[in-house]
């Protein structure tokens, strides 16, 4: 079959503003995915075209890109998944600068990310008997769904309140430091959720739940802000 896509473009070093690229390929088939359509675009027609991806298989995070309105990762959404008998939109994620093409810029991203201590601080000291901390069953899947993130951005780049401020930690920044709060054995959850409970912390979500479809983990990303949100009601852990 025939697909045709709309490519948002934009070379900050010699275009005044963005501008949609036209493109049609013939011999596309409905289990081809979008990375895959691009990537002959970029080989076949138009080798200026840029993109990030890497894995091509969802677990990376590298190539989350607005595709017909909504965010997506383009190697795991199949043209079959899509309304591929109209033109296809693709855009960069919104929020963040546009480096080049379908390329942004990841750095404030993994600023609010590195905020929240996306790390296991041990709350007791290497066991004497040289074995690992031990967690029960119950305790482990407290935490189980957020340690599904890849970071891609899908969710805090689909977020109305992180496009009006970018200062907003954002849900991802969020999901990750979950991970760690609700984990027994880590001993910095009061100062997670101090982290949090600032202006730009968990607050600045207004329950829109753009995010939580967007997840390509299917994290129940917007849960997981709630359980934040009563955490820091509630105290500490
Ligand atoms: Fe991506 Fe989901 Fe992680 Fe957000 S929570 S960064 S959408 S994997
Ligand atoms: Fe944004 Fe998700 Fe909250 S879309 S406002 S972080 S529920
Ligand atoms: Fe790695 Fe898509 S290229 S997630």
């Amino acid at each position: 079959m025939e697909v045709k896509l709309r490519i948002r473009r934009f070379n900050p070093e010699k275009d005044q503003k963005p501008y949609w690229g036209e493109y049609t390929l013939t011999d596309v088939e409905p289990t081809d995915s979008v990375l895959e359509l691009l990537n002959r675009v970029k080989w076949e027609q138009d080798g200026t075209l840029t993109l990030r991806r890497s894995c091509a298989h969802g677990v990376c995070g590298s190539d989350a890109m607005r595709i017909n309105g909504r965010n997506r990762l383009a190697c795991t959404t199949l043209l079959q998944a899509i309304d591929a008998s109209k033109v296809i939109q693709i855009e960069p994620i919104l929020g963040l600068k546009v480096i080049k093409d379908l390329v942004t810029d990841f750095e404030a991203f993994f600023e609010h990310y590195r905020s929240v201590m996306p790390y296991f601080v041990p709350a007791t000291p290497v066991p004497s008997n040289g074995r690992e901390r031990y967690q029960s069953q119950a305790d482990r899947a407290r935490f189980d769904d957020t340690t599904k993130c890849i970071l891609c951005a899908c969710c805090t780049t689909s977020c109305p309140s992180f496009w009006a401020s970018g200062q907003y930690v954002g849900p991802a920044a969020i999901v990750n430091a979950h991970r760690f709060i609700f984990d027994s054995r880590d001993g910095a959850t009061n100062q997670r959720l101090n982290i949090l409970a600032e202006p730009d912390g968990v607050w600045r979500c207004r329950t829109i739940f753009n995010c939580t479809p967007a997840c390509p983990r299917e994290i129940e990303v917007t849960r997981a802000i709630g359980e934040v949100k009563l955490a820091i009601q509630q105290g500490a852990r």
